[in-house]
């Protein structure tokens, strides 16, 4: 309880402070906006945006930091651009922090969907646009938007994937198989997995699918953190319990660090190549799928993530609605505008052509 309070005074606080910083350097900031008639609810053209990430511990991450850092500076914005290394009061932080340095959007990929609800009731009083990045926003009125890739969608693709690469690559069946999920507060890993489930529980169902060890429940698949590591220690654990006299035929994954860690503990366990989906196309992923260990991934371009940010914050800039959102969702307090892109399965045999427009990865596939 106490934590609590001392969360709230301090959020409060900064409430206040921001407040008074942003009224004290109104003339300046401001005379962009009043000079361009662009009416009471926009700001200056040249404001502080802030981006609040949750950790660079994946790749999409990272490039989502270097592309705000160009595309916001590009289009005239002030980029203030903070990780958080998954620590929930970090995170809490750095957001007061962007408010008190008179941002006027804060874009969040949260850590914990959960726990921001002080932190961004404190911007929004403060006349801040929060926009949820990659992942949703939970519990809290503190949100006007969010940006992602259909998280269930992907979910889908995932378990589609797998039971394409199991008939491609093992035969007919029945395939032993295991699951895993991501971090458990991450928003989008329940919703990964549920999408996968919903294609492979029917074949579990149905005996084509055998999960060896019985871990079906997202709770016990999940890796705390979307931690690599970890995921490897509970595959090694997997193996080794259930695994000694039988091959393993596949594995759920719910990013490529995960495929990539299942993968490095079956060749621990001289186990063939297991088919192993994925999430993100990470560079050593895409090079593993080229070389036929990784079956496939899933891609979801941050380019195109982080474009879509733009247009929502060059509305709120000139004081506009933004265009219509793709669906609501409800997230356990309002009913959220949320514009969701489609992510696509990439495998060997597409590659070429998914990364048409995407040199850097297009220069990994020969
Ligand atoms: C993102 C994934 C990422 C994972 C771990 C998820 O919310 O959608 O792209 O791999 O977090 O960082």
């Amino acid at each position: 309880m106490s934590s609590i309070n001392r969360r709230t005074f301090a959020a409060g606080t900064a409430a206040i402070a921001g407040t008074f910083l942003m009224s004290a350097c109104g003339g300046g900031r401001g005379s962009t906006s009043e000079g361009s008639g662009d009416g009471a609810s926009g700001f200056a053209a040249d404001s502080v945006i802030g981006i609040s990430l949750p950790w660079l511990g994946t790749q999409n991450w990272a490039e989502a930091q270097t592309l705000f850092e160009t595309d916001l500076k590009k289009a005239g914005f002030s980029p203030l651009i903070q990780a958080a290394d998954n620590k929930v009061a970090q995170q809490q932080q750095q957001i007061e922090a962007m408010v008190e340095q008179g941002a006027k959007v804060i874009v969040v990929g949260p850590i914990d969907g959960t726990q921001l609800g002080s932190a961004l009731q404190s911007a929004h009083d403060a006349g801040v646009k929060v926009i949820g990045y990659d992942r949703l926003i939970e519990n809290t009125k503190a949100v006007d938007a969010v940006v992602q890739f259909g998280s269930v969608r992907t979910g889908e693709l995932q378990g589609q994937s797998l039971l394409d690469g199991l008939a491609e690559r093992k035969g007919a069946g029945p395939h032993n198989i295991e699951l895993f999920g991501g971090g458990p507060a991450d928003p989008n890993a329940p919703n990964f997995f549920k999408g996968a489930m919903s294609v492979l529980q029917p074949k579990i169902d149905d005996g084509t699918l055998v999960v060896v060890s019985g871990e079906t429940d997202f709770q016990q698949c999940a890796t705390p953190d979307w931690d690599n590591g970890k995921a490897q220690a509970r595959m090694d654990t997997l193996l080794s319990g259930n695994y000694s006299d039988k091959p393993i035929h596949g594995v759920l994954a719910p990013n490529d660090g995960i495929a990539r860690a299942i993968l490095t503990s079956a060749a621990g366990a001289g186990q063939e190549v297991p088919v192993v989906d994925g999430l993100d196309a990470e560079t050593e992923s895409v090079t593993s799928i080229w070389e036929g260990q990784q079956y496939s991934t899933v891609y979801k371009p941050t380019k195109d993530l982080v474009a879509k940010t733009l247009e929502l914050i060059a509305a709120y800039q000139k004081g506009e609605e933004p265009a219509a959102p793709t669906e609501k969702v409800d997230n356990g307090s309002i009913e959220v505008p949320v514009y969701a892109l489609d992510p696509v399965v990439v495998t060997k045999e597409n590659a070429k052509e998914v990364f048409a427009d995407d040199p850097d990865r297009l220069a990994l596939l020969k």
